[in-house]
């Protein structure tokens, strides 16, 4: 149906074959495989960083809240701009989303001063996203955290391989959540990972993530226990061998893969220079490095975006939304109000994601490049 797509897996044989290899193995729930994607997974992010696989990251964010005590009564800083699962897994430990605005029309992430203006004494977290693979100004949010003694999580679904100041997103706060969701960098189908340098929070998370259990079924295969105690209740948010295979393959392409999207990014920015369609995060934080995982524009103050997304179709150029305002959901319309976050409100009305993935050409960039120009004059 489309021509250009908005997103494309980078799979091949290896993919396959890791798949393959595991099925004919004959283990499936979580084992060594998943440990090696684990400790793999860790080293890429450095600074001794403990992670444990989970099965999406809509778990991993849930999981956090369970870990750092979120409840009834806390409130949850969180960005007005990203998908709902952020403002789901707050509602859903029974705590209150509260939403912070994004730093500008040009810079679509939150920051110090936007969480600044919403921290309350019930403020118990906040959850930062790095919005498109664009770090969020870190030093100073967990700087912030830290004066106003806030716990901080870290949305990483978007930026897995991103920095800012030498320093992995994933690792800045109490603990990063990553997802492997189909169209992200590090692709699945379903996973997730978490990250964290607490010794005591990875013993809680490890306990969430298996029904509270001190052994493993493998552990038992092996061998090494007989039976298991419940320390504490728990959830099964586990991986799989098979899925964690395939992601032992993708992190291996994961550099080559951000480093393609930067330079897709780039010719975009190049293309779109002098029309009335902006590109954010013009001017990043400096040290830092995005990983590019969509690419979000913002179209004039007067354009029919729905006529613009129309005009693409027709020329078989899939686009999308990142992201509908929470106010718009039924689910959250008592909740928020575009007075909560009005940059964001803006932002909502106008943005459109174009299509980028790694094995995108240049010409593919000319071609979306050439339809919007159009569309919108
Ligand atoms: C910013 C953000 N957070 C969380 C999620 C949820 O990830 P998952 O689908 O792995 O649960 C997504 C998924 O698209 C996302 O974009």
């Amino acid at each position: 149906m489309w021509k250009i797509q908005l997103f494309k897996l980078n799979f091949d044989e290896r993919e396959a074959q890791a798949a393959y290899d595991t099925v004919a193995s004959g283990w499936l729930t979580m084992g060594e495989r998943t440990t090696a994607f684990e400790s793999a997974f860790g080293t890429m992010l450095g600074g001794g960083t403990h992670c444990i696989s989970v099965a999406n990251c809509t778990a991993a964010l849930h999981m956090a809240l369970l870990a750092l005590d979120v409840g009834p009564g806390d409130e949850v800083i969180i960005p007005a701009l990203t998908f709902v699962a952020n403002a789901n897994t707050v509602a859903m430990v029974g705590a209150t989303p509260v939403l912070a605005d994004c730093d500008s029309l040009d810079d679509w992430n939150v920051s110090a001063a936007t969480i600044e203006a919403k921290i309350t004494p019930r403020t118990k977290a906040v959850m930062v996203v790095h919005y498109a693979g664009y770090p969020c100004d870190m030093p100073a949010i967990s700087k912030l955290c830290r004066e106003r003694g806030v716990r901080l999580i870290e949305d990483v679904a978007h930026a897995p391989g991103a920095v800012i100041a030498g320093q992995s997103c994933g690792t800045w706060g109490d603990i990063g959540c990553f997802s492997f969701f189909s169209n992200k960098n590090l692709s699945i189908g379903e996973g997730g990972m978490v990250s964290t340098s607490s010794e005591e929070l990875l013993q809680r998370l490890r306990h969430l993530r298996s029904h509270g259990m001190n052994s493993l079924t493998l552990d038992r295969h092996k061998g090494r226990a007989i039976s298991y105690d419940v320390i504490t209740p728990g959830l099964n948010y586990r991986m799989d061998e098979v899925r964690s295979a395939v992601g032992l393959v993708q992190l291996e392409k994961l550099a080559a893969g951000n480093e393609r999207r930067g330079e897709l990014t780039a010719a975009y920015r190049r293309r779109l220079a002098g029309t009335n369609v902006a590109i954010p995060f013009s001017s990043p934080p400096a040290g830092s490095h995005s990983v590019y995982h969509i690419l979000p524009s913002l179209l004039p103050v007067h354009a029919d975006r729905k006529a613009v997304i129309e005009a693409l179709k027709a020329k078989g150029i899939q686009s999308s939304i990142h992201y509908p305002a929470f106010w718009g959901f039924t689910a959250f319309q008592s909740r928020f109000s575009p007075a909560d976050a009005p940059i964001v409100a803006d932002i909502c009305e106008r943005e459109l994601t174009l299509p980028l993935y790694p094995t995108m050409s240049d010409d593919d960039v000319d071609a979306v490049c050439d339809a919007l120009s159009e569309a919108v004059r």
